[in-house]
């Protein structure tokens, strides 16, 4: 039986050494291992007829054997890997020296993307941090957080999309949402920037739309205050319009500022004067802002004894028509190739 195994290992290495491909070696591998049938398993079955001296000496023959031909099976498995690899990268090789194809249309940014990359540099350079939220939010960080508890009739004022079946979930209305997730998540001191959609249930005309942009901004630290929210508010609206233009703030009511302010800069068409765009009144809405409530600080985690902070919230889709002259908001989520072409 010694010298049968010694034979079966010499003609199965050949066979390995000659096979092309990994079926063959499929094959190849039952035809000599198989459980059931292998020449190497078939072979085993004589061991019991020996005897108990011989049996231990030819045991262990029959495992060097098995061990090489497994040995052998494997690294030409490899051996085939690496083929298989290669001929397909060769295949795929790229001609650099082929032309290219004709660029019929070149792509550009959309309104709204040209002003917020430009506001998020703006405020980038004043160290503000540049964060994100999510379109579909709670309740609690939509409302609750932001002292606009359950039945507050500020709810009605933002037409909001529920979710149906699940009534604690909203399309966020305002990207007010990252006030708290901001000061829950970092705590204070803190300067961040949130540019986003916002969803409210609305019927639409020039100036609103049920899918509008919002940049929301927080500023905590100690001993901020109204002073340093004017400061930033004018830079960004000269930083948008313009040396000339000049900022309005009138008292306006938010649960989650005290003090709050509507926040209007001067008309781009009339400079002022009063025009259509205005309604003659010289002045264009642009946002609302205030110093943070004490209560969305606790809520936050952040001690309002020993923090300030302001926030405010521009309507950015607003900001984008003022800037361009758009007088209907509906355009810009139109996806109207006429209009959108021109920027
Ligand atoms: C808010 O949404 C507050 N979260 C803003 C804020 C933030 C106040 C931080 C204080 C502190 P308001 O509902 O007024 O406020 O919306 C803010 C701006 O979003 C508006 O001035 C307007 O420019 C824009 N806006 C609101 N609704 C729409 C709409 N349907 N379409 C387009 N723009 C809108």
């Amino acid at each position: 039986m010694q010298s049968k195994l010694e034979q079966l290992k010499t003609e199965a290495l050949l066979a390995v050494k000659a096979v092309k491909d990994k079926i063959q070696l499929e094959e190849l591998e039952i035809k000599l291992l198989g459980r059931k049938g292998g020449e190497l398993t078939n072979l085993l079955k004589g061991l019991k007829d020996l005897s108990e001296e011989v049996r231990k000496q030819t045991g262990q023959l029959a495992n060097e054997v098995k061990k090489e031909i497994e040995d052998a099976l494997t690294s030409k498995k490899q051996e085939l890997s690496v083929k298989e690899m290669s001929s397909l990268l060769e295949k795929e090789t790229t001609d650099i020296t082929q032309p290219s194809l004709p660029i019929k249309t070149r792509g550009h940014f959309h309104p709204n993307t040209l002003i917020q990359n430009d506001l998020e540099d703006f405020f980038s350079s004043m160290g503000f941090m540049v964060l994100d939220g999510p379109e579909l939010e709670s309740d609690y960080y939509n409302f609750t957080a932001l002292n606009i508890p359950a039945n507050h009739p500020a709810r009605d004022t933002h037409d909001t999309f529920y979710i149906k079946g699940h009534s604690d979930w909203v399309m966020r209305t305002h990207t007010s949402t990252v006030q708290v997730r901001a000061m829950q998540k970092y705590g204070a001191p803190l300067r961040m920037i949130v540019p986003g959609k916002c969803y409210r249930n609305e019927s639409t005309d020039v100036r609103h739309e049920h899918t509008f942009y919002q940049l929301e901004g927080v500023v905590v630290d100690k001993g901020i205050s109204f002073a340093h929210m004017k400061g930033v508010l004018e830079s960004v609206a000269k930083h948008l319009y313009g040396p000339e233009t000049k900022v309005k703030l009138r008292p306006k009511f938010y649960p989650f500022v005290e003090p709050g302010v509507n926040l209007e800069v001067t008309c781009f068409l009339c400079k002022g004067q009063g025009c259509r765009v205005c309604k003659q009144s010289g002045w264009l809405e642009i946002g609302g802002a205030g110093l943070v409530h004490p209560s969305v600080l606790k809520e936050g985690g952040i001690d309002p004894e020993k923090n300030s902070g302001f926030a405010f919230g521009f309507g950015l889709t607003r900001l984008v028509m003022l800037k361009y002259g758009i007088e209907d908001a509906r355009l810009l989520e139109s996806g109207n190739m006429k209009f959108l072409e021109q920027f």
